[in-house]
């Protein structure tokens, strides 16, 4: 009986729940007070090793929050029990550069063991791959916890597919309480970084069904797009999401203007009116998308499950516990589960 109860205890001092109003900024100024000067360190190291890194670790953010909360769970291997959400139909072949964030992790756990969790590097780190690429800098709300697992399949009913078209987003993200102005701003993500063939084969041979290229592609650049993408193509061959990949700036915007989109689920965004207002906006005021792109990746931030959590020492691997606490924690895990069902 005595032994249940220290068990009970322990477990409820190793995971706890973080809630969105417990993000604030200095979260460690006492316990890490170099933490995000490491981060920011071994992105910039990254940054110059492979440019392109940078903008693979901000893509983290957006499939980390939107599933189940910014709890890191994105970044668990799959395990003989756990189909993860690494394979998930919007990752898998395409999701990279997680070593930059075991680097990050390392790093951290040098200075200061057990105390930065892997979805806040996350936070940070996509932070800083915004700043270092000439886009902005914003103060950080940190204090999240690891997820104690990942589920291939939530992932799966969430990530949109590059075929979605604006209305199909608007309403995705609304279920975020994020704006039409924020989904725009952080499409600007697409900014930077790279995206495959098999991204776009759709569009290019047969969008909709009709069998022919998507009519909203500048003809001068769908022509770019099927020498980079023939039909016989390896289809992880990749482009670039606009014209300046390795930039920060407005010109995605202004390629969509231009009908020179990458993905349909970002020309989409120019050809539905709910959507295009912002789209000529940003492209002609890139303080204004600027200061919506910081502003928009604060509310993706503040998503939480309200699950329970703990700090993971690998970003990896859930952190070993003995058999007791598995039990309990599955057990509160299902409650949570039942609680959060909205996310
Ligand atoms: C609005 C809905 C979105 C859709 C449908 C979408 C879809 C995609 C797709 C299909 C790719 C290329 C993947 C590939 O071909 O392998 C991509 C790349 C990327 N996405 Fe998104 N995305 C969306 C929103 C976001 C958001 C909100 C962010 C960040 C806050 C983001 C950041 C990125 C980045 C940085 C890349 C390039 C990654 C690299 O070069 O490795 N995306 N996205
Ligand atoms: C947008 O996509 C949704 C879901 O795929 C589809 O049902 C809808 O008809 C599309 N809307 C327009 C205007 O094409
Ligand atoms: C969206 O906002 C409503 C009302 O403030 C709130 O009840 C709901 O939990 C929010 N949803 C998310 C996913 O944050
Ligand atoms: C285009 O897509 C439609 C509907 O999915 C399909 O029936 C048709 O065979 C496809 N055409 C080509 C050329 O792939
Ligand atoms: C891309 O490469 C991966 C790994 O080499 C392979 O499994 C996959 O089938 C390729 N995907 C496409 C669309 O060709």
């Amino acid at each position: 009986m005595g032994g249940v109860l220290v068990v009970v205890l322990v477990h409820i001092v190793a995971t706890t729940v973080a809630a969105a109003s417990d993000l604030r900024p200095g979260f460690y100024s006492e316990t890490c007070p170099e933490a995000e000067l490491i981060v920011r360190d071994v992105m910039k190291k990254a940054l110059l090793r492979e440019p392109r890194s940078v903008a693979s670790v901000m893509r983290f953010q957006f499939h980390d929050c939107f599933v189940n909360g910014c709890d890191g769970s994105l970044l668990l291997d799959d395990t003989p029990s756990m189909v993860g959400e690494k394979l998930a139909l919007s990752n898998i072949n395409s999701l990279r550069s997680f070593e930059v964030v075991d680097q990050i992790k390392e790093a951290l756990e040098k200075a200061c063991p057990g105390v930065v969790s892997c979805a806040d590097i996350i936070i940070i780190a996509s932070r800083d791959a915004v700043a270092l690429t000439g886009g902005p800098e914003w103060e950080v709300r940190l204090g999240r916890l690891d997820s104690l697992s990942a589920s291939q399949e939530d992932s799966d009913n969430i990530m949109p597919s590059p075929r979605a078209n604006a209305s199909y987003l608007i309403d995705l993200f609304q279920r975020y309480n994020l704006s039409i102005k924020d989904l725009v701003a952080l499409s600007g993500s697409h900014s930077i970084g790279k995206g495959r063939c098999f991204s776009i084969m759709f569009r290019l041979y047969n969008q909709s069904g009709t069998g022919k290229p998507d009519p909203a592609i500048d003809p001068i650049f769908r022509g770019e797009l099927y020498k980079l993408c023939p039909l016989d193509v390896d289809q992880n061959v990749t482009g670039n999401l606009d014209s300046t990949p390795l930039v920060f700036d407005n010109q995605y915007f202004k390629d969509l203007v231009a009908g020179r989109g990458f993905l349909n689920s970002d020309q989409t965004l120019f050809t539905f009116p709910q959507t295009r207002g912002f789209v000529k906006f940003f492209s002609k005021h890139q303080t204004e998308f600027f200061k919506a792109f910081a502003e928009a990746m604060l509310k993706l931030g503040d998503l939480q499950s309200g699950r329970p959590g703990e700090v993971r020492t690998n970003c990896r691997v859930v952190n070993a516990r003995p058999a007791a606490h598995l039990l309990f924690e599955s057990r509160l895990k299902t409650q949570a589960n039942n609680d959060h069902r909205s996310i």
